[in-house]
């Protein structure tokens, strides 16, 4: 079959989320957001587990009316094995194993970090899909990765973060700035009218192609202490500056590893996913590199399918479908699920 519909479930972190494919085009895709663990400073494991309890029925119904199918016209039931947080992950997978097993249909467990550089291959207008083999820089919330992928099922990661991901820079940061949960939108917003050459913080010293963040984060912390013991309004009167310097550190060490993993492979297709790629500053710097290089390509998708989303574990589904490779009911979420 070469159209199979599959139903997308994804629950690994904050966002109950599901969606319909057919072929490659994404016919729903449905989010619910859980705005609660804003006021807590970072997700509440317990609170998102409940969370997702209560609105993954409805959020799965929604997806499979606006896709404007019947349940048991699915081809197959995918949804995110791991990683993630646990008590997250669970309520998706056991929503996905009662699904399967009432209807019968096959289960096809996915990886959250592999779905998120497949999402490059949902068929929509304004998206083309990266030829393999491809470079991928992930950049989430849990996880900052440089991936060669060879092919929708074989890739190798070539560098990663040895501490923090690049979101939690982006989160920890925000917060220390006094923003909410998750702050990486907000540094963006302000950002955008700062100078990110205003303050300079410490760069790290990392061989080859992994990433390292928490020296940056405790840079930022000293400065601001250093300041605000001279000044207890510092932070609001030097805010854009403040946000623009920040995200033009955390965004100068993802350029930097990127383009060496691309002198080192000789890539020229390359592509960004994850919740960061959104970041105005880095889209800017990608921007420029490719002016730079009309040689290569670059492949962002638009913003619903960079932060967690169901499409990209639909689509994901899609690859694993034609593939075959369907799990049993003893399938169970894995909070480190190996690459
Ligand atoms: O991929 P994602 O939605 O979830 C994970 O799998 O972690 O990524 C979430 C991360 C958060 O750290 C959030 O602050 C960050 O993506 N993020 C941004 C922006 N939008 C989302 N970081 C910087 N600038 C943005 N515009
Ligand atoms: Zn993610």
């Amino acid at each position: 079959m070469n159209n199979p519909l599959i139903l997308g479930i994804e629950s690994s972190c904050d966002d109950t989320a599901a969606a319909v494919i057919s072929g490659r085009k994404i016919l729903s895709n449905v989010t619910s957001v859980q705005l609660i663990h804003a006021k807590h400073g970072g997700v509440v494991p317990e609170l998102a587990g409940r969370a997702h309890m209560e609105h993954m029925a409805d959020v799965v119904q929604a997806a499979v009316k606006q896709a404007n199918v019947e349940f048991v016209n699915l081809d197959a039931i995918a949804f995110t094995q791991g990683p993630g947080l646990q008590v997250s992950l669970v309520v998706g997978t056991s929503f996905a194993k009662g699904l399967a097993l009432a209807l019968q249909k096959p289960l096809i467990a996915v990886h959250h970090m592999k779905a998120h550089i497949l999402s490059h291959f949902i068929e929509e207008d304004g998206m083309n899909a990266p030829a393999f083999p491809y470079l991928c820089l992930t950049v989430s919330g849990g996880h900052t990765q440089l991936v060669v992928v060879h092919s929708a099922t074989e890739m190798d990661i070539i560098g990663k973060s040895i501490d923090d991901a690049a979101g939690e820079a982006f989160d920890k940061t925000a917060k220390m700035l006094g923003f909410p949960y998750p702050g990486g939108p907000y540094i963006d917003q302000h950002a955008a009218l700062g100078n990110p050459k205003a303050f300079t913080f410490s760069k790290p010293k990392i061989e080859g192609l992994d990433f390292s963040f928490s020296g940056l984060k405790t840079s930022v912390l000293y400065a601001l202490k250093k300041h605000e013991a001279e000044d207890e309004m510092f932070v609001q009167k030097n805010l854009n500056d403040l946000c623009a310097s920040i995200q033009g550190s955390i965004t100068d060490i993802l350029i930097d590893k990127l383009k060496r993993a691309q002198l080192q492979t000789g890539i020229k297709e390359i592509a960004l996913s994850g919740g960061v790629s959104v970041n105005g500053g880095l889209r800017q710097k990608i921007k420029e590199w490719s002016n730079e290089r009309p040689d290569m390509q670059f492949y962002f998708t638009p913003p619903k399918y960079c932060t967690d989303n169901a499409a990209m574990i639909a689509i994901a589904g899609h690859f694993l479908y034609h593939e075959r490779v369907f799990s049993d009911q003893c399938v169970a979420a894995d909070a480190r699920l190996a690459w």
